[in-house]
């Protein structure tokens, strides 16, 4: 029987040609917001890479919403402008119906880190190119970071504005896809979770007034991203601290996701707090992820430590979920498509290029045309 893994997924609009996505990682590359040449051939080997989705990085809808001064943004006509040869080269040599998204994101209290290779602070001040940050209350991420300023209503309504603003230009950049980062400590999901949202405002509280943030920003992008562009949420499935969020908030926030249009969402978790994502095994979200789908219906993809093609293959043939995003992986085997589908008995042609890695056909083997 053929591979799950490797036949065509429909989500909302798009369609991908399998169920592997590329999770978003932050490059920690760019300039002001604006992507490098760094990126060019980032995204190009992911495009033939086998996967049938690359999500680009952790993007700032704000200066200030960047994680790192190297992060990318989607505020200045610059950043929008640079996306458009990344895009149209990683298309010139993709494998066919490869579909391109984008995370958009603030970081929130979690913003103004040093680049990821900088361990010497885990904040970095704005002497050095970093900022004072915003969250929902003033509390700190970890020992060594200031605590954010509170935000007045005037900045939860910017920042509302700014995501709709990036989406917009993500659009015409040319993305299939835009992701909203609603999970991983950011500030979407600072006001979702009790432990980082104190406020006794309307946008604090109760369960419902911290869901109200989340999807005003949701309501808002829904709004600016026209029908044929894919749109999703990463989410969170547990904050893994008992007075935090857990299965059951995921899946309340991906009903309320899909009751105003949003296409899927992908199941994450963790790092809300300093620590907050203890030690993990293989497939640590899975089980929460399958939960989303079966009591929402929303299409859904998880990751996290998806440890090679089978377990890849179990998780989507099972029904648990839709599709599985690997991150690591792709960035140690840029070819892990490839190589998935070979275990799998998928048949996925590389590009013509390179039609000799195919087993049986290297030199020696059983090729004579080798040269
Ligand atoms: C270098 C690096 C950068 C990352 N940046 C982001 C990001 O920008 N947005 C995000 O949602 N997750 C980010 N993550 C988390 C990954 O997307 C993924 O959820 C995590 O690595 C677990 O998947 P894996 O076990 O397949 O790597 C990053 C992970 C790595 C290793």
């Amino acid at each position: 029987m053929s591979a799950r893994l490797f036949t065509p997924l429909q989500i909302g609009p798009i369609e991908v040609p399998n169920r592997i996505a590329i999770s978003p990682m932050c490059q920690y590359s760019a300039m002001d917001g604006t992507a490098s040449d760094w990126h060019l051939q980032h995204v190009t080997r992911f495009a033939m890479s086998g996967a049938g989705l690359a999500v680009l990085e952790a993007t700032g809808v704000e200066p200030i919403g960047r994680i790192s001064p190297g992060c990318l943004g989607l505020y200045y006509d610059e950043n929008e402008k640079a996306l458009v040869p990344v895009l149209a080269m990683a298309r010139k040599y993709a494998l066919p119906g490869f579909k391109l998204g984008i995370q958009i994101c603030h970081a929130g209290r979690k913003g103004s880190t040093p680049l990821a290779w900088d361990r010497s602070s885990p904040y970095q001040p704005p002497e050095r190119g970093g900022w004072e940050t915003i969250g929902p209350s003033p509390l700190s991420f970890q020992e060594g970071v200031p605590p954010p300023r509170e935000m007045t209503g005037e900045d939860i309504a910017r920042v509302i504005a700014a995501f709709a603003q990036s989406a917009q230009r993500a659009v015409r950049a040319g993305f299939d896809l835009i992701e909203i980062h609603a999970a991983h400590g950011y500030l979407i999901h600072q006001f979702h979770s009790p432990l980082s949202n104190k406020r006794n405002d309307e946008w604090g509280g109760d369960a419902e007034r911290r869901l109200r943030f989340p999807l005003a920003v949701a309501e808002a992008v829904r709004t600016a991203v026209p029908s044929h562009v894919a749109l999703g949420a990463r989410i969170t499935s547990t904050d893994f601290d008992e007075a935090g969020l857990n299965v059951d908030d995921a899946v309340r926030l991906a009903g309320e996701l899909k009751a105003r249009g949003l296409d899927y969402v992908c199941v994450s978790s963790g790092n809300i707090i300093a620590g907050g994502r203890p030690a993990t095994g293989p497939g640590f979200n899975i089980e929460r992820a399958a939960k989303v789908k079966a009591e929402t219906g929303i299409v859904t993809r998880t990751v996290g430590y998806i440890a090679g093609p089978q377990m890849a293959e179990e998780a989507v043939a099972s029904g648990k979920v839709d599709q599985v995003a690997l991150g690591r992986a792709f960035l140690d085997d840029a070819n892990w498509g490839w190589h998935a589908a070979e275990v799998l008995g998928a048949d996925l042609a590389p590009p013509p290029q390179y039609m000799r890695v195919k087993p049986g056909s290297w030199p020696g083997n059983n090729d004579s045309r080798a040269c």
